[in-house]
């Protein structure tokens, strides 16, 4: 009897050995949020583990390009954030790995659909809502009338004062992409998107870069997520976000593993540590103001609230397929990426 006690012990005491064993090493990691949140994600994650991660900032579009170029040899273990639609080009060609976390009955309906619909290869981590932020300062100086339309973007007084990303990119500028071909149909959306490439100053790389860029008066406004405009706001800027009055898309940021991952338990080790209401409580600390896909997570007072917005049903599933996805960033660079400034 006290022998198969002590063997029990002894094996629970190696197993338990060989589960930290395997929570130890390394997390090779693609963060697609703004650098600061994913710094102070990958902080909070090493203090709380003995995991070391090795972290790359990228945007939505870059990071997809990543994770498809080193499909044969993986190098990426966790892409953690950025926009859904990638995420879900990637599930569907089978570029990530299934995994249901213990979490997900925690998580808002929007956040399970989209792991759902991706047989669970992908899952929402927050959502936001796509506008864009103005620089007051410089609207009142020059007269400009306050932009609360899509229409109102093409005033030919704005020409050289928005920004926008490339969404080649930028998942925040093929949201933007994939909204207006929802509220207008494709044909008008890219008539409209030749009209504003006149009032464009620059496509940047970074779906944030053009809110920043107007927050510090190098730009008068920049099409972006509002909560990447609300960020300015919170950091003293003279910046006003904006929902358009048309009607608007919005983002489910996304989380995947990647299939074949060196380091598949630490990914899933970060998987469902993201997902605790205590770690998405806390990005507000790093101005992240979206809503977080956890249920019982803080909402932050800052976060821009769907109630409060005109919002798309946004087709998440026809806008992230590959196909489509493929046609609408060709037809992007054919049409207004070649003519662009
Ligand atoms: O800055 C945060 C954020 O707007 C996220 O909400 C979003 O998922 C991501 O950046 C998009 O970045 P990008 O447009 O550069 O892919």
């Amino acid at each position: 009897m006290r022998l198969t006690v002590l063997s029990t012990l002894f094996l629970a005491t190696t197993s338990l050995a060989a589960g930290s064993a395997l929570a130890a090493g390394d997390l090779n990691l693609i963060c697609a949020a703004d650098v600061v949140i994913c710094e102070q994600m990958k902080g909070d994650f090493e203090k709380d583990h003995d995991i070391k991660v090795n972290m790359v900032r990228m945007s939505s579009g870059e990071a997809y390009a990543k994770i498809r170029a080193e499909a044969r040899n993986p190098k990426t273990d966790l892409w953690w954030a950025g926009t859904g639609d990638p995420h879900l080009q990637a599930a569907s060609e089978g570029l990530t790995e299934e995994y249901k976390s213990p979490m997900l009955d925690q998580l808002q309906d929007w956040a399970k659909s989209q792991a759902e619909s991706s047989g669970f290869k992908t899952v929402g981590v927050y959502a936001g809502a796509l506008g864009w932020g103005y620089n007051t300062d410089i609207f009142k100086q020059k007269g400009y009338k306050e932009p609360k339309c899509w229409a109102d973007l093409l005033a030919p007084e704005l020409k050289g004062e928005l920004q926008i990303a490339n969404p080649n990119s930028s998942g925040t500028a093929y949201t933007a992409l994939a909204s207006l071909v929802q509220i207008m149909g494709e044909d008008k959306a890219f008539e409209y998107l030749k009209a504003l490439n006149a009032n464009i100053s620059q496509y940047t790389k970074s779906g944030s870069a053009p809110v920043k860029a107007a927050a510090r008066g190098e730009t008068g406004l920049g099409i972006v997520f509002m909560h990447d405009a609300v960020a300015q706001i919170a950091e003293g800027f003279p910046v006003k976000s904006i929902a358009p009055c048309e009607g608007t898309g919005y983002e489910i940021g996304s989380m995947s593993i990647v299939k074949g991952a060196r380091n598949m338990e630490n990914a899933k080790i970060w998987y469902d540590w993201s997902l605790k209401p205590e770690v998405q409580s806390r990005m507000k600390d790093a101005k992240s103001f979206q809503l977080p896909s956890n249920k019982t997570a803080e909402i932050p007072k800052e976060a821009p609230r769907f109630e409060d917005i005109k919002l798309i049903d946004y087709d998440f599933k026809t806008y992230g397929d590959p196909e489509k996805r493929k046609a609408l960033l060709e037809r992007w660079d054919r049409e207004i990426g070649a003519v662009a400034n």
